[in-house]
């Protein structure tokens, strides 16, 4: 590993670290040993995951006026999964085993490392198997194989099978959008680079629903805006790119497939964090012929019927939430603090966009001997967690409060004195300029209204 690299796998070590100490991301089943590869989000996490599943879903459903949403179960009918091709070859990976130490890869990913042996212990590798990625499960007491089915391994199938539904309840006509978010499963042969890779994830995913012709006018339109979605809320543009999929590596739906993609801390660098699917007529056209539904659509304007093309645009909800924390992260070098106490030391600051940061405001009375001070700050603490995820702290030195704020990327801090009790204001830091104001007791909801 070279010098850089091991700078960088630190850094990812380090947010590692930040997730589980201020309660983002936690190891699952910890007090059992842990459960590989999955985990929980803690308090904060869940806040920054939710942020992240209503920005898109605002973005998807409330700016656009040609996109429903869906909420489908995750347990189907198995024949779904047949019709999809899931189950057979199209959703299987090639696995390589080591004979030395029997540890187990996915051959592409070997391949993308130019790895031929073991890159555990270097040991010889196995002929490739195929391995299929479908979670099998029992629905009922009776564990036969007539009772098998399987947790959905993308929220997708759940809109195809519904688009009759849709269509003969809305008045949605082509083109037209259908979202879902929610849970898919996998089971990877190598999960890893924390929440990145896991077999338990959620999905963000729209199908647009278009005539055939028009297939690469909405892809690239989606395309776009996807990157855009990525870029507004704040990730750096050199972090992002598009890569055309090779036809080659094509899923077995896909006509055609960009992803987005982001570079991480290295040893990770460039990675998919979304995909954008020219899927044609694949989807709804194999659910017609098994299920035999007629899953096409009449335009009454134009008189023509036929099967919709799809473009889809699907989007990991953990990936999207490691992506943001990750780009959140910067060390700044002391003196933030502007308090008797500042030092020179390293301080982590997330810098989260505002839309994004879990907590919006921490309230702090600069003194928490002073009764009058407290009950004021208490007051506002009040006043403000009616409208924004606010913290009340009063533990430690006010320099302390604001770098355990500026690490876990809180906007604004706002500090009550002993001027507030005489002049009814208080001190406003901005994460990012910090800058101070002193701002109006009675003006806090307006003020923060307009930057919040
Ligand atoms: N319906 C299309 C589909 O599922 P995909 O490229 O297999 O396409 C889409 O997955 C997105 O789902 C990925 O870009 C990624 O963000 C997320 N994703 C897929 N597998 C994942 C996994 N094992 N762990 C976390 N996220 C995953």
């Amino acid at each position: 590993m070279t010098k850089k690299n091991e700078k960088e796998n630190s850094l990812m070590d380090k947010i590692v670290s930040l997730a589980k100490r201020r309660g983002f991301i936690f190891p699952s089943s910890e007090i059992y040993g842990g459960f590989a590869s999955c985990y929980d989000y803690g308090p904060l996490g869940v806040e920054l995951k939710n942020n992240v599943k209503n920005l898109w879903w605002q973005e998807m459903i409330r700016t656009q006026n040609n996109i429903v949403g869906l909420d489908s179960a995750i347990l189907m009918s198995p024949k779904i999964w047949q019709a999809s091709g899931h189950l057979t070859a199209g959703f299987a990976d090639e696995l390589v085993e080591c004979k030395e130490c029997h540890k187990r890869f996915r051959k592409d990913h070997l391949e993308e490392e130019s790895k031929t042996n073991c890159p555990d212990c270097g040991g010889a590798l196995n002929e490739p198997r195929k391995f299929n990625l479908m979670m099998k499960t029992f629905v009922g007491p009776v564990e036969d194989e007539a009772n098998i089915t399987y947790l959905r391994a993308e929220t997708c199938q759940g809109i195809y099978v519904n688009f009759a539904n849709v269509l003969d309840s809305t008045r949605v006509k082509i083109p037209f959008g259908i979202a879902q978010i929610g849970k898919a499963f996998r089971n990877e042969i190598t999960p890893g680079h924390f929440t990145f890779r896991t077999r338990e994830f959620e999905q963000m995913e729209m199908q647009f629903f278009i005539k055939p012709h028009e297939a690469d006018k909405w892809f690239n339109c989606w395309k776009e805006a996807r990157m855009k979605w990525y870029l507004n809320l704040g990730l750096k543009k050199e972090n992002l790119r598009f890569k055309e999929v090779a036809k080659k590596d094509l899923a077995h739906y896909a006509k055609r497939a960009v992803d987005i993609e982001y570079h991480f801390p290295e040893p990770m660098g460039w990675r998919e964090i979304e995909g954008i699917h020219n899927r044609g007529d694949w989807d709804l056209s194999t659910h017609a012929k098994h299920s035999g539904k007629d899953l096409s659509y009449f335009d009454q304007d134009s008189k023509e019927k036929y099967i919709p093309w799809i473009i889809e645009t699907s989007a990991g909800a953990d990936r999207a939430t490691l992506v943001f924390l990750v780009n959140a992260y910067q060390v700044v070098l002391g003196g933030r603090t502007t308090t008797t106490e500042s030092t020179k030391e390293a301080e982590v600051v997330l810098k989260f966009d505002k839309k994004l940061a879990p907590i919006k405001i921490a309230v702090l009375p600069l003194v928490k001997n002073k009764e009058k001070v407290v009950k004021l700050t208490q007051k506002i603490f009040e006043l403000l967690k009616a409208k924004y995820l606010t913290h009340y702290d009063e533990a430690g030195s006010i320099g302390r409060r604001y770098r355990r704020q500026d690490e876990i990327g809180t906007p604004y801090c706002l500090t009550v004195d002993f001027e507030s009790l005489e002049n009814q204001d208080v001190t406003v830091r901005d994460r990012d300029t910090m800058k101070q104001k002193r701002v109006k007791i009675g003006e806090l909801v307006d003020y923060f209204k307009e930057k919040l």
